[in-house]
Order: structure tokens, then sequence, then C-alpha cells
């Protein structure tokens, strides 16, 4: 037997059937429910809400547990590349030998970025916000590559998407970097190359100078694009689908998603918290302070870094940054006074009733600004990294969302609150 809940409601009885996840995560079936019986639920923020049903990532913030494909995030971190786990995400399955070559090498194939569409970086001003420009050129994809823009794109047409988003998202995000904050002119990427050391040399090289390239950094920037990969459901992720849900294309649904993650309570906050540690650090250390301003009602300040809608533990991909950094530092040669600062705060907040009463834990944002700082990539930079790493996690809850013949149009209700039916006043006779 189906298993149901009964819902009663002005003395009539709804059977609410029950539906439960791989992970036995059980959800009020409730698509019927309005048509039945005229009422709406309502949960702002859609903390209790299931949107769609997803085999892409499972996420268990109880109890610290981020899976992709079934896969621990702490294997794919250690023993996995990142173009590997975007395959894993956008395909399901990890790529054999064969399959993991091909998909590298055509990836690397079609870095380069059309003529016309490189000069577009020009009409951007300097200090243009980078997420900024980069919304503007994922979204400016589609009117070069007009056979890809569809609404309904074949497999194959899918195929085809992931592969130039994935190649040319970090030749977009470094010309981003050379325009608005170096006027330095672009270096081609570099096809010998594998993609974080490609990003790596799009972003440092000169015309005059070649990077030079070092393991530490490249297995550095690695690990922190696996784990920015993807995170099931998040606001982003979710405005992908949103977007997508009208038959938007892939480059539109996409640009909406970075739209969502350069907001500070999302992939914004790696930014914030570099600022807010330089602010403490400037502030001769006053770690108190900005706890008491984090704790004061009174005030907006938060402890960017800490907090997540899911996780009520140590998020595990903070976890992992956390063990990296000091050795990433050092390995660098790089002694930067903001760790220490880091984990004084980090210490005083798990400590803190507030905090523990919250369950308010640091998140993946707290230390990964310390590593892109230590690798040379400015504070403004960092949400376009998120959105870097990020991209494959989209692509893969946008493919899943186009295959699932139960996608509907992304269309919430809404409890109406404002004024009830009145007449309008022609102009004069108003007061
Ligand atoms: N500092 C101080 N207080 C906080 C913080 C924080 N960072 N985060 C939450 N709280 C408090 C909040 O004020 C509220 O207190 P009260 O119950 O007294 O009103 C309580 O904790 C619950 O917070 P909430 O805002 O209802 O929680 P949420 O699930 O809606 O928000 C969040 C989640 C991540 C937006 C929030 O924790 C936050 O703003 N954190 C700082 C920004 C940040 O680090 N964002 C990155 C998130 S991880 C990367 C990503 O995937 O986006």
């Amino acid at each position: 037997m189906p298993e149901t809940v009964t819902l009663k409601l002005k003395e009539k009885n709804f059977e609410i059937p029950v539906i439960s996840g791989t992970e036995n995560e059980k959800a009020l079936d409730i698509r019927k429910l309005r048509q039945e019986s005229s009422y709406l639920t309502y949960d702002p923020g859609y903390g209790n809400t299931g949107a769609c049903t997803s085999a892409v990532t499972y996420l268990d913030g109880e109890i610290g547990i981020l899976r992709h494909r079934g896969i621990p995030i702490e294997q794919l971190a250690e023993k996995s590349s990142f173009l590997e786990t975007s395959y894993l995400l956008i395909y399901g399955d990890l790529p054999t030998k064969s399959q993991l070559e091909k998909f590298k090498k055509t990836i690397a194939k079609q870095a380069d970025l059309n003529k016309d569409f490189k000069n577009l970086f020009a009409s951007y001003p300097k200090f243009a916000s980078p997420m900024a420009v980069l919304v503007a050129m994922v979204s400016s994809l589609a009117a070069y590559y007009p056979d890809l823009a569809k609404s309904n794109p074949s497999k194959e047409d899918v195929d085809e998407l992931a592969i130039q988003l994935l190649s040319k998202m970090p030749t977009i995000c470094a010309y981003i970097y050379k325009t608005t904050l170096k006027n330095e002119s672009f270096v081609e990427p570099r096809k010998d190359l594998d993609y974080v050391s490609n990003f790596l040399h799009l972003m440092f090289s000169s015309k005059k100078k070649e990077y030079p390239l070092n393991q530490e950094v490249v297995e550095a920037l690695e690990t922190l694009l696996i784990l920015h990969a993807d995170h099931e459901q998040n606001c982003s992720t979710s405005t992908v689908r949103m977007v997508g849900s009208s038959w938007a294309d892939l480059f539109a649904s996409i640009s909406g998603g970075i739209c969502a993650l350069s907001g500070p309570l999302h992939g914004g906050a790696n930014q914030e918290v570099m600022e807010m540690l330089e602010a403490i650090h400037a502030d001769g250390g006053n770690i108190k302070k900005y706890v008491s301003k984090a704790k004061d009602p009174k005030s907006d300040f938060r402890l960017m870094g800490f907090g997540h809608r899911v996780y009520k533990n140590y998020d595990p991909r903070a976890k992992i940054i956390k063990r990296r950094v000091d050795d990433v530092l050092k390995k660098l040669g790089v002694q930067d006074p903001l760790l220490e600062i880091a984990w004084a705060l980090e210490k005083v907040a798990l400590e803190d009733s507030y905090f523990i009463e919250r369950k308010l834990y640091p998140n993946v944002d707290f230390y990964s600004g310390i590593i892109y700082k230590a690798i040379g990539i400015p504070t403004n930079m960092f949400p376009v990294m998120f959105a870097m790493g990020r991209l494959p996690g989209w692509i893969a809850h946008w493919k899943e969302m186009k295959e699932n013949p139960e996608t509907k149009i992304g269309r919430p209700r809404q409890i109406y609150v404002g004024k009830n039916q009145r007449d309008y006043i022609p102009l004069d006779q108003r007061t």
C-alpha cells in the first residue's frame, strides 16, 4: 500500500501521498492539494519545499554529508579532477579513461573565443564588477552560438552546449580579470595544458612573460573547483532550473544563475568574508567586536562565511578547505595574518551560545578566499571563481530538468495581502 497522510481541512479529509527518495527522505506530494481543496501551502524561502526530484547530488545537512552521484565529496576532492567531476555530474557516472581523455581534449580545443565576441570585453568600463560582466558575457554567447541557443536542444546539442560552456568559461573569466582589473592584453588559451593550468595561464601570463605554473597552485585550485561543482537546489541552481523551465536556452539560464550567485548571501559571500577579515585585521584583530555585532539584533551585520540553510553541522566542504589552507600557504611560502584571524574567529564563534544554538558553522566560503588570495586572485574575482566551479552543477541540473517529463514551468503561487477591490479615482478628484 502506498503511504499516505490524512489532512483534515474544513471537516473534509484529503489523502496526501508520501513519496520517498533513495536515501529515504520523505515528502508530502501536494501536487493535487490546491485543485482538490483550494488551499495553498506557504513556505517563503522554500525551506520545506522539494521543487523537483533529482539524482545529481545528495546532501544531509544534519550530519554534514555531501555526495555527487553517490560519491562522497571527500573522495572526489582527494582523487578526482574538476573535469572528471564535471563529467560525473553531467552524465551521471565516472568516465572511462577514453571518455575522460576525449572530454578533456574536446574542451581544450574549444577554449578560444570568437574574435567579435572578444571585442565585447573592451566595451566594459575598467573596474566594472567582474560578476556583472560575467552575466553579460555568458548571456551574449547565445548571440554567437544561435544554433545552440535553442529552447529544445537535442541530446547532441546539450552535449555540445556543455562542452562550449565548460571550455569557454575559464577564458571568459580570465579575460574579465585582464580587462576590468589588469588592463592588460589577452593571451591565447593553451591546448597543451590541463583545464586548471590553462586558466592560470590565461589569468597570469602576459605577452611578454609566461606564468610559471606551480603544481601546488594547480592542485589547490583544482580542489576548490571540485568543492564548488554542485550543491543541489541552492539559490543559483534553482534559478537556472526556474529560468530553463520557461524553455529559455541554457546560456540564458546559466546567466540567470550567475545573477543569483552574485548576492552576498550566496556566491558573493567569499568576497565578503575576505573584506570582513581585512576589516578585523585593520581594526587590530578585534574579533569579539565583530562577533558581538553579528549577534546584535539591531545590526544587520552577519558573520560572513558562517551559517547555511541546509547544513546544521560543519559544512563538509569547509572542513576540506580548512585542512588544506595552512598546508597550501606553507607550500607557497605565503604568510597571511588573515588566516590566524579566521582561525580565531571560528574558535570564538563556535564557543558562543548564539552560534551554538542556531547551529551556525563555517561554510565553504569561510576559508576559500585565503587560498584564492595566496594564488594571486583579487577579492572581487572570488565570486567569479565560484561561478566557474558551479558551472557543471548548473549544466547537470538544467539537463536533468529538460529530460524529466514531469517538468513544468516554475510558477509559484502567493497569498495576496493587498487591498480588496476599489474604484479608480480620476486624477482631479484625488486628495
Ligand atoms: N551571522 C550571524 N547570525 C546569523 C548568521 C551569520 N552568518 N547566519 C544566520 N544567522 C542567524 C539569523 O540572524 C537568525 O537568527 P534569529 O533566529 O535570531 O533571527 C538565525 O541565525 C537563522 O538564520 P536565517 O537567516 O533564518 O537562516 P537562512 O537559512 O535563511 O540563511 C544564510 C542561511 C547562509 C543565508 C545565512 O546563514 C547567512 O546569511 N550567512 C552569511 C552569508 C554566507 O556566508 N553565505 C554563504 C552560504 S554557503 C555558500 C553557498 O552555497 O551559497
